[in-house]
């Protein structure tokens, strides 16, 4: 879809649907006066009629509205005035996306309303607007899109002084939205087409032509080499090589401090020799959700050029049982040096990502955060809103935080107190790779701590946000928009 922005009065656009909002009690902003007055009142007198209150999400399809431009005009509910954020500005625009697909709209303007950020708004609305069109079909026989797709999207105003900061959103936007896409599309392919081997060609894929792109791939070999004991004892369960993919976006000066995102690449999670319970396994496709995201964020720094280093690690492996795979009570050597009891061989993400972590010190990292689907236990304290973030530095927790904020992407933080390391003390190695049951999110995090203690680091649980169970089961895209704004606060192009 393109996202275009563009100065004029509403009733002038000529388009197969202008979407115009109107807040609860239909009380309306200049665009919808502007509207009014064009049709001489038409449209207050079908306002009048009491089947439109402004709700939220609400929408009523009008044709023909004399004195107007567009051949349809579609009023889009926005909720209390009040109330209003991009947030929810950007819920409604959702559904009104789903309303013009349903109508075969291929072309479509949006009034934007006077009140709010318009920058924010709009941004959210793109997003919105490009989650609501996606589909995944992929693997479908006979997949059957909408007639006519929506293929373009304006966004309007009529007060030119907002116009640069929308072009902007349009941009900015469209590429969080399209990062979100790919880790989206990633995701919900199936673990026997989306294999560590697959990944790593996608990663190639990715930097083809691209010069500020350079991707390396770590075959087991490699891993051996280095030591990494802990990653290459859970991929020696599986047929399927293990694979170390490593993106480096050279976007910043040279010999600048890279920030490292260190995905966890799980491309298919059934426990090992803990196996997994039958219930939801196929679910455990999503393991791989974290290092799709890391991909979903340099994706992001390519379409919009952010002058910074960034450093893409996704560790990729799968964790199955077998009888080569680990046992409990197997006792391996991490790269670090460090022993660990594998007492759950379902704990096995930060198995892999402990030697990502000591991978990453060679590129002497400005900030680390990993994205990982962890823990169940995430899911249990935080329920499927906010993913867990956890970090040995307040200023990057705090920059997080409100990248999160400002992205709708929001994360909350969990305290990483000594008090919980204890828990992982093992008799027979230098840690065990489980804690017990009591705040099992946290001694995850008190693990990986372990291996980062070179950098200042964050690690980010996305077990509850980085797909959706039941009818609507798909991949979310989270945390691309975070991870995306993060950066791009860093490099400075947004403030
Ligand atoms: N990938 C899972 C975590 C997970 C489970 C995410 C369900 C989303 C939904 C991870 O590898 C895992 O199995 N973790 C164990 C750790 C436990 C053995 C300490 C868990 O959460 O049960
Ligand atoms: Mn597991
Ligand atoms: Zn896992």
């Amino acid at each position: 879809m393109k996202h275009d922005s563009k100065h004029a009065q509403p009733q002038n656009l000529k388009t197969p649907c202008l979407v115009v909002g109107i807040f609860d009690h239909n009380r309306g902003d200049t665009n919808l006066d502007m509207l009014d007055q064009a049709s001489e009142g038409a449209l207050r007198r079908i306002l009048k009629k009491g089947d439109f209150q402004g709700r939220n999400g609400e929408t009523l399809m009008l044709y023909g509205l004399p004195g107007v431009a567009a051949t349809r005009v579609l009023l889009l509910g926005l909720g209390k005035q009040r109330e209003l954020t991009a947030r929810s500005y950007g819920e409604a625009i959702g559904k009104a996306i789903r309303q013009l697909q349903e109508a075969n709209v291929a072309r479509a303007a949006i009034a934007l309303p006077d009140e709010g950020d318009s920058y924010q708004m709009t941004r959210q609305a793109v997003i919105a607007a490009e989650a609501a069109v996606y589909r995944f079909d992929e693997c479908k026989s006979d997949a059957k899109g909408p007639r006519r797709p929506l293929t373009q999207l304006t966004f309007a105003t009529h007060d030119r002084r907002h116009l640069r900061r929308m072009q902007k959103a349009c941009s900015h936007g469209s590429a969080i939205a399209n990062g979100s896409r790919l880790a989206k599309d990633l995701g919900n392919l199936p673990g026997n087409i989306c294999t560590p081997t697959y990944l790593a060609e996608q990663a190639r894929k990715l930097a083809r032509g691209k010069r500020r792109l350079k991707v390396t791939i770590l075959e087991e070999k490699d891993m051996e080499k280095l030591g990494m004991g802990a990653l290459l004892s859970v991929s020696r369960g599986s047929s399927q090589p293990a694979k170390l993919i490593v993106m480096e976006y050279k976007g910043g000066k040279p010999g600048s401090k890279p920030v490292a995102l260190v995905g966890k690449g799980l491309t298919f999670d059934a426990g090992g020799i803990s196996i997994k319970p039958a219930q939801a396994m196929d679910e455990m496709k999503y393991d791989m959700c974290g290092g799709a995201s890391v991909f979903g964020a340099i994706a992001a720094c390519l379409e919009l050029e952010l002058p910074i280093n960034v450093v893409g690690v996704v560790p990729s492996s799968e964790n199955l049982p077998d009888g080569n795979a680990n046992k409990p009570g197997d006792i391996v050597t991490s790269m670090s040096g460090q022993t660990i009891e594998v007492l759950n061989t379902d704990a096995e993400g930060r198995l892999i990502l402990c030697d990502a972590l000591t991978y990453t010190e060679r590129f002497e990292p400005a900030a680390v955060v990993d994205i990982a689907t962890l823990t169940g236990a995430c899911i249990i304290a935080l329920g499927h809103h906010a993913s867990g973030l956890m970090a040995n530095d307040d200023r990057l927790a705090e920059e997080l935080n409100h990248a999160g904020e400002a992205a709708n992407d929001r994360v909350w933080r969990l305290p990483l107190w000594d008090d919980y390391q204890k828990q992982l003390d093992s008799n027979f190695a230098d840690m065990a790779n489980i804690g017990g049951r009591p705040a099992g999110t946290i001694t995850a995090a008190c693990f990986l701590s372990r291996f980062a203690k070179k950098f200042k680091w964050a690690h980010l649980d996305i077990a509850g946000t980085a797909w959706v169970s039941g009818n609507d089961k798909g991949a979310t895209g989270r945390p691309v928009p975070l991870l995306t704004q993060f950066l791009m606060k860093r490099a400075r192009v947004v403030d």
